[in-house]
């Protein structure tokens, strides 16, 4: 920096000058948001024609398969590239074994045979995890002192995966964070001839509190009662412990690796994306969508801004694409201004 010193008086730099305008704004931009970056989670229920609202999620529902095609559909023509099923398991179905998790004809397998019918074009991620289908709620089996058990589980979800690729499914999201899973799904899909079936891994996922409205929406917050994650999701203090957990399951054979929650972790994705520079996602979680909704609501905060702002946010963290509820209205809003 050998400059000339100006008079005393002027500032040596200016970067206020690059802010001037919008064109020289433009062209120093670093980050883009486009509806690429966005998954849509959907929560899926039994039925024709229904649609049910979800209390803490205002402007989320559940949706019958009829009603999931035509949002995918919607979707699709926004240019959003993939959804994230989340069925909602009626009670009757849940058990001690979680038997439903890998039934062919369960309602996750028949959702996405038939949006791989409709819209062979449109991403289809299955959500991996036995959460929808106990009947205590937790992602796993449990012993007779509700200790969630690892490597039994681990079989299960062996079976959910397969039964979803099986069904079609484009990715399988392991979201139920025991050890060793991502390796035996791996295995499981290759020597069942699955061998382009990705692996999203929630490697880096917290037992944290802003699940709330998520567990509202599956219905397992009732099952769960009192109960925690905490012996299996990561303890909210860590950051090492995500990058431990992000090289083992990338060594077990995964495609892109997930943190989550999102907002509150970005500091977890830029060490993440630096650290092994792979296909690197967030999730901005049920309860960051249900903060942001209640703001706008109220009036305390332009939604669109503050939207579209806490997306760019990820992209600038390192993160590939989003998961997040907001994902329609922000393709939609994504368009508008284009
Ligand atoms: C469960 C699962 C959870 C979420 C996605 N998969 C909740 C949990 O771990 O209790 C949360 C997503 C959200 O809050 O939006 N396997």
């Amino acid at each position: 920096m050998d400059k000339t010193p100006l008079a005393p008086g002027f500032p040596a730099n200016r970067p206020r000058r690059m802010r001037y305008q919008d064109f020289s704004r433009r062209l120093m931009r670093e980050n883009r948001l486009s509806s690429d970056d966005l998954i849509c989670p959907v929560f899926v229920i039994e039925g024709q024609g229904q649609q049910e609202n979800i209390a803490s999620m205002p402007g989320v529902s559940r949706l019958s398969i009829d009603l999931l095609l035509k949002e995918a559909e919607a979707l699709l023509k926004l240019g959003v590239p993939a959804i994230a099923l989340f069925p909602v398991i009626d009670p009757s179905q849940k058990s001690d074994t979680a038997a439903a998790a890998f039934d062919p004809n369960g309602l996750a397998q028949r959702c996405v045979r038939k949006l791989k019918t409709e819209f062979p074009e449109l991403g289809i991620i299955t959500d991996i995890a036995l959460d929808p289908y106990t009947s205590h709620g937790q992602d796993g089996l449990i012993d007779s002192n509700g200790y969630v058990l690892n490597d039994e589980t681990v079989a299960v979800l062996c079976q959910q995966a397969l039964s979803h690729a099986e069904a079609g499914a484009d990715i399988v999201a392991p979201s139920d964070m025991m050890d060793g899973r991502i390796g035996a799904i791996r295995s499981t899909l290759e020597t069942h001839g699955f061998i382009n079936t990705r692996i999203l891994a929630y490697s880096a996922k917290y037992a944290s509190s802003f699940y709330g409205p998520f567990r509202d929406a599956v219905g397992s917050a009732a099952n769960l009662g009192s109960g925690n994650k905490y012996s299996y999701q990561m303890d909210p203090a860590n950051s090492d412990e995500a990058l431990t957990e992000i090289a083992l399951d990338l060594q077990e054979g995964a495609d892109m690796i997930m943190v989550k929650p999102g907002m509150p972790y970005l500091d977890i994705i830029r060490r993440a994306k630096d650290r092994f520079g792979v296909p690197t996602f967030a999730y901005q979680v049920s309860g960051e969508y249900a903060m942001l909704k209640a703001a706008a609501l109220n009036g305390w905060l332009d939604e669109k801004q503050v939207v579209l702002e806490s997306l760019l946010a990820f992209k600038r963290a390192g993160s590939d694409a989003v998961l997040t509820y907001y994902a329609k209205a922000a393709a939609q809003w994504l368009q508008e201004s284009r």
